[in-house]
């Protein structure tokens, strides 16, 4: 774990600027949340000065939620995985507590394209509420024409980790691609006529709050045994579909048995990433979070931190019982 990815005190933006359009309310997404800015001189060094992050609260029914986004980010760093950067913050003017998310590229600069504004170019009526018709498979094709063939251990990367966190909400609009340009060299710049080519790639995986068994409630962690365990991680299933027509929803282990199946090369590569993930390295990352002196109301409670690790210990147990069963 690098020194600077993990922090020590939650940030306070009662002081942070407020972005000029977004500042109240942002208009997409569930949760309650605003864009801020933060100053040219941030006192902790994990901040990113004069740059926007995402201040998300948790649901209301939910007030540990936001936590679940904090801890998604460790679980990113410990598998590589590419999540931005998520601190648990409070405002101290309103009393709000939640996570704050790093903007994963400069607006004005790069352009983000959500998986929904394709979707819903390439599948007549689809219905944009629910997503009941992301699916794998057109994703894969999406894929495979903006980036070629190679993307394929990159996507698969993020259902392995939606997997180890047991995310159920990466829809159409939970995931996307980075527009950038790039300029042309003078000669093909010459030979295309055009000063700059368009390059596609895949946005970090942002929005991973709706996971690790956050609407669990505290009361109830005594009452979970193995059993109840295990038969929670294997109902658990990703967002996506499997193929247009066949709209049953992929189950997170099924999708690590599928590709294991299917795909040696992308299994091993899949094995080789699982591995790095180090319970114990976790355990850590815990301990840190719940000593984070959070306003009292918003503190990571010791049992949900215990519960979050044993769920996620068994979910990669699961897992590599389904990468080592197809070696
Ligand atoms: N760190 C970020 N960088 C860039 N855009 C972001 C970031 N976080 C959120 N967004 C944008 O804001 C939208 C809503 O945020 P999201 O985290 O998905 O909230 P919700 O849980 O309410 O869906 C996202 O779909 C995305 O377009
Ligand atoms: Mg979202």
């Amino acid at each position: 774990m690098s020194k600077l990815s993990i922090q020590l005190n939650p940030i306070d933006v009662a002081e942070w600027r407020r972005h000029r359009e977004f500042s109240e309310a942002y208009p997409e997404g569930a949760r309650p949340k605003r864009i801020v800015v933060s100053p040219n001189d941030p006192i902790q060094n994990i901040v990113k000065p004069d740059w926007q992050y995402m201040f998300k609260l948790s649901d209301e029914k939910y007030p540990e939620q936001f936590w679940a986004e904090l801890i998604a980010y460790q679980v990113g760093l410990l598998l590589g995985i590419d999540v931005p950067p998520a601190h648990a913050a409070f405002d101290s003017m309103t009393g709000e507590c939640g996570s704050l998310s790093e903007w994963f590229y400069a607006p004005g600069e790069e352009v983000f394209y959500a998986a929904g504004y394709f979707f819903y170019k390439e599948i007549k009526n689809f219905d944009r509420d629910k997503g009941t018709q992301h699916n794998l498979l057109t994703a894969q094709q999406l894929n495979v024409r903006f980036m070629g063939e190679d993307q394929i251990y990159d996507f698969w990367s993020m259902l392995l980790f939606d997997t180890i966190i047991g995310n159920t909400d990466r829809h159409q609009d939970n995931w996307g691609y980075m527009m950038t340009s790039l300029p042309h060299t003078k000669s093909v710049a010459r030979r295309k006529g055009e000063q700059y080519g368009i390059r596609l790639k895949f946005a970090p995986w942002f929005d991973n709050g709706t996971s690790l068994g956050y609407q669990i409630l505290p009361r109830k962690f005594s009452q979970w045994d193995q059993v109840r365990i295990d038969n929670f991680i294997k109902k658990g299933t990703h967002h996506f579909r499997w193929a247009p027509d066949n709209l049953s929803q992929v189950g997170h282990l099924e999708s690590i048995e599928f590709i294991a199946k299917h795909n040696s090369k992308v299994r091993s590569l899949l094995m080789r990433r699982a591995k790095r993930f180090d319970v114990e390295r976790f355990s850590d990352v815990m301990r840190t979070l719940v000593d984070l002196p959070m306003p009292p109301h918003a503190r990571l409670s010791a049992e949900r931190a215990n519960f979050v690790i044993r769920l996620t210990s068994r979910r990669m147990e699961l897992i590599m019982e389904k990468l080592n069963a197809h070696h």
